[in-house]
């Protein structure tokens, strides 16, 4: 008997089954095959929020939640942290090989000529009221940057997408400063090619009237290690949607704006935002042990902290607590970074925390490495979205060159009624409230 396989009894038939285990898995579709009879359909998984199941395969970014060990094409992200520029490990994600130097010149001038928008995109931003969320922004304005790159819609042309995946990461810093300036009321700073990645996108954000913006260089590294961080992380929920919504072959601006909307979510990319609001919240460390109880009471969530992969501390929240020591060299501390590391302290000995593996995500300590850049909590998950950019569309790839691609269409158990007669408007009666959908 082949070993990799697993054996299935149905005990409703009697019936012996052998499924072929696969790395690890079995392809669900092997278990159409197990039914009652000629009628039944055949098994099915239910696995809610995909808990347990495999969507693709995928050679980015490899995680080990027990271990905390985050690798991009292999390399330990401890090491691509402390010796890469983003554009390095953007180029490493999307292409699957650290880029000679030669390789990444030619990278950085290719994204260079690729930062600036279209003069309407300003117009379109400009309707946005003046405290419109950023994310909001951002999400509209990717999906309608496809409106000016109708050649995105060749999704099948290798070449085509390259360039598509060249816009993209060339042009988000651009929409996010612009995002920022339009939040503050002050003229958009087109971008400057002379520029490194990250202080072109400080350029834009914070150039006044200056003739040469001057980004200091400390903040600037701090940047490009946080940016490096938050690059990819294997199938999350945004990379997922990236994946959904890019197997119908939509564009990659619409399917990239799909991502961004799902980036959004406070328990996803907005936690960043929601660890501010709460560490300005609980105001003082006297007040840890009551916002603690309250967690423990299910009436909070401690933000920043848990994860479904990771059961072990995230590597990139421990390499972050180390970049916020060098930002406030010079920025000077931001004493809520005091609030945080006593709530961890108490949250790390504490059962409710311990039982449940909630360790510091890369969420709980960004933020206030931001606020304290300048900052405001809204553009926290913006920060956020420009680094992904590059582990989306390296997902995006991938999956455009996946023989295994189709569709994504999951199934459903049905619990609903059974087959009913229409009933006429005259002789209908309210539902018991209990049994209308809510
Ligand atoms: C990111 O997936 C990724 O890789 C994401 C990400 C990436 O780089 O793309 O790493 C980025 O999204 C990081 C996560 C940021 N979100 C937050 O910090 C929000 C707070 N965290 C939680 O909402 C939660 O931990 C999740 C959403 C991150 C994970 O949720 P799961 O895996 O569905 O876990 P769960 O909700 O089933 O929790 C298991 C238990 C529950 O308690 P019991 O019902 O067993 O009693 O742990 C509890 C939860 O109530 N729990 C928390 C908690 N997180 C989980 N209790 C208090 N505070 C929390 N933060």
């Amino acid at each position: 008997m082949d070993k990799d396989t697993l054996t299935i009894i149905d005990n409703r038939t009697n019936q012996t089954y052998m499924i072929p285990i696969h790395r690890g898995t079995i392809r669900a579709m092997d278990l159409r095959q197990i039914k009652t009879g000629p009628e039944d359909f055949g098994l099915m998984t239910y696995d809610p929020a995909y808990m347990n199941t495999a969507a693709c395969q995928s050679a980015v970014t490899f995680l080990d939640g027990e271990k905390g060990i985050l690798r991009y094409r292999g390399y330990p992200i401890e090491q691509l942290a402390e010796h890469c520029s983003y554009l390095e490990v953007a180029y490493l994600l999307i292409f699957g090989e650290l880029p000679t130097m030669e390789e990444l010149l030619a990278w950085e001038r290719e994204i260079g000529q690729h930062t600036m928008i279209h003069e309407n995109v300003k117009k379109f931003m400009d309707g946005f009221h003046h405290d419109a969320h950023p994310m909001g922004i951002l999400i509209s304005t990717v999906a309608a940057l496809s409106t000016f790159y109708p050649d995105s819609h060749r999704i099948q042309d290798a070449a085509s997408r390259r360039h598509q995946v060249v816009r993209l990461i060339g042009k988000l810093p651009t929409v996010a400063a612009y995002a920022y300036r339009h939040r503050l009321g002050r003229p958009y700073v087109y971008p400057d090619p002379e520029l490194s990645y990250t202080k072109n996108y400080m350029n834009m954000l914070w150039k006044m009237t200056e003739p040469k913006y001057a980004a200091n260089p400390v903040l600037a590294r701090a940047l490009e290690v946080l940016f490096i961080l938050h690059a990819d992380h294997e199938q999350n929920c945004s990379t997922s949607t990236m994946r959904a919504v890019g197997s119908s072959n939509a564009d990659p601006f619409a399917t990239m704006a799909g991502a961004i909307a799902a980036l959004s979510g406070p328990l996803h990319g907005g936690a960043n935002e929601e660890v501010l609001l709460m560490l300005d919240e609980i105001g003082t460390v006297s007040n840890i042990p009551g916002f603690i109880a309250q967690v423990k009471e299910g009436k909070r969530k401690l933000m920043g902290f848990g994860h479904r992969v990771y059961k072990n501390y995230d590597p990139r929240a421990r390499i972050i607590k180390k970049v916020a020591e060098e930002v406030f060299e010079v920025t000077g501390r931001n004493p809520k970074i005091d609030i945080a590391l006593a709530l961890e302290r108490i949250a790390l000995s504490d059962e409710y925390f311990i039982k449940r593996k909630l360790y510091p995500n890369v969420d709980f300590y960004s933020g206030i490495i931001y606020e304290a850049m300048g900052f405001t909590p809204d553009q926290f998950t913006v920060l956020f979205a420009i680094p992904r950019t590059a582990g989306w569309l390296a997902q995006w790839q991938e999956l455009m060159q996946d023989p295994d691609r189709k569709i994504a269409r999951p199934r459903q158990v049905y619990v609903g009624e059974e087959r009913r007669e229409f009933v006429p408007i005259t002789a209908r009666s309210a539902a018991e409230p209990a049994k209308v959908a809510r």
